[in-house]
């Protein structure tokens, strides 16, 4: 085909754009940010090579390893919680290696997919969906196994609103095969609800700026015990991006980045961790435990049924079933259209089973007192009957 034979390409039609209402968004991520942390993204750029960005860095990376609670390094990518779960995978092993991943929902079932896709040799133990993670029954199949590399699990299950007992699971690793790393996925966790790295012998642990940190989605945040950086100089997946090697020289040399950072969301970042040092992690821990317990107590007193209703439901996000004969994507979209809450729906097997409720990062009293007032007033409105 000659130059001449392509076919010009048009401006498109599309909708204008439209003011969006301010909306009481209650999703698990992206998450409410504090009107001071917006106007803190709204300040010009900086040389990301410069003086200024490197002071950034240093207070970002350094308050970080306190909210990990960790000696190792905390690196920053522009990337969201998919790139932390990549990214662990990428650097840590090489193609066949063993290892095994506990998943309770989509989440753990994604951090399977990539390894899948990396060639690696997965090992699923799988419970369902709105259960936890069994210690008895990872005990008994970690002990049939054949020797694994690792073993890779969700702290927060996101699709379910299930909190696993990462501390105690990663004792059992270490105590059956102490060589096996253990790899959490703290993306809806981290910064919410209690997660000691190098207190539990985790290996590798990352997050996403856009849960409970409130700043918006584009930073992942990994860190790496020493055990794990020992064996990422010789896993051999290839990698460049997420090459931890790279990030790792750059932040020691000059608390830098390789590459171009986002550098709007690290001023964010910035100030997000000076107010939550400000409230104090004990007191971000209990004000996340009591939004848990408020939005659970709300919903049962409503009649709804939670899906997960045990020990290690979630105090970040809720699940709740639709009651029989509720038109669910009308309640959700009335909701949303008009009284500007926003709701998650299911994920996988749950769509259209259950909606979620985000509770996590930076949210206030009345912004859940709104969401389960209007709730109740909605639900008979869309067929809900007690
Ligand atoms: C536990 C967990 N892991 C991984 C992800 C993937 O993160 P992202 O959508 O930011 O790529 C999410 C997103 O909700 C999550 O909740």
């Amino acid at each position: 085909m000659t130059i001449q034979q392509h076919k010009i390409i048009p401006i498109p039609e599309v909708e204008p754009r439209a003011i969006i209402p301010n909306q009481n968004l209650r999703v698990p991520g992206p998450t409410a940010i504090p009107p001071e942390i917006m106007q803190a993204q709204a300040h010009q750029m900086i040389n990301h090579r410069g003086p200024e960005f490197s002071a950034i860095m240093k207070r970002v990376t350094l308050r970080l390893q306190y909210f990990f609670q960790t000696e190792a390094p905390v690196l920053t990518y522009p990337a969201s919680g998919t790139g932390g779960q990549e990214s662990a995978i990428a650097n840590l092993f090489s193609a066949g290696d063993h290892v095994v991943v506990i998943t309770i929902g989509n989440f753990g079932d994604r951090l399977a997919k990539i390894a899948d896709i990396y060639g690696l040799n997965v090992t699923r133990i799988s419970f369902a969906w709105g259960e936890a993670a069994d210690l008895t029954a990872i005990e008994a199949r970690l002990k049939e196994l054949p020797p694994y590399k690792a073993v890779l699990m969700t702290h927060n299950e996101t699709s379910t609103g299930v909190t696993n007992d990462v501390q105690t699971l990663s004792a059992l690793v270490h105590r059956l095969s102490p060589d096996a790393l253990v790899v959490v996925d703290a993306v809806s966790s981290m910064g919410c609800v209690p997660l000691e790295m190098d207190a539990w012998g985790l290996d590798v642990v990352f997050t996403g700026s856009q849960k409970g940190w409130m700043v918006p989605p584009g930073i992942m945040m990994i860190a790496a015990s020493p055990r794990a950086w020992e064996a990422q100089k010789v896993a051999k997946l290839p990698r460049f991006y997420f090459d931890w090697t790279l990030a790792r020289k750059q932040l020691e040399a000059s608390w830098q980045h390789p590459t171009t950072p986002p550098v709007s969301i690290f001023y964010a970042l910035d100030l997000a961790l000076e107010m939550m040092l400000a409230e104090g992690r004990d007191a971000i821990f209990a004000r996340h435990l009591r939004a848990g317990e408020y939005i659970r107590t709300r919903a049962k007193a409503m009649g709804l049924q939670l899906l997960a209703d045990h020990q290690y439901v979630s105090n970040t996000v809720s699940s709740i079933y639709f009651p029989e004969g509720v038109d669910g994507k009308g309640l959700l979209s009335a909701l949303r259209k008009e009284d500007n809450i926003v709701l998650a729906s299911g994920q996988g097997q749950l769509q259209g089973k259950i909606f979620r409720i985000g509770h996590l990062g930076f949210f206030t009293q009345a912004d859940l007192e709104q969401v389960m007032d209007t709730l109740e007033k909605r639900l008979p409105e869309f067929g809900y009957r007690r």
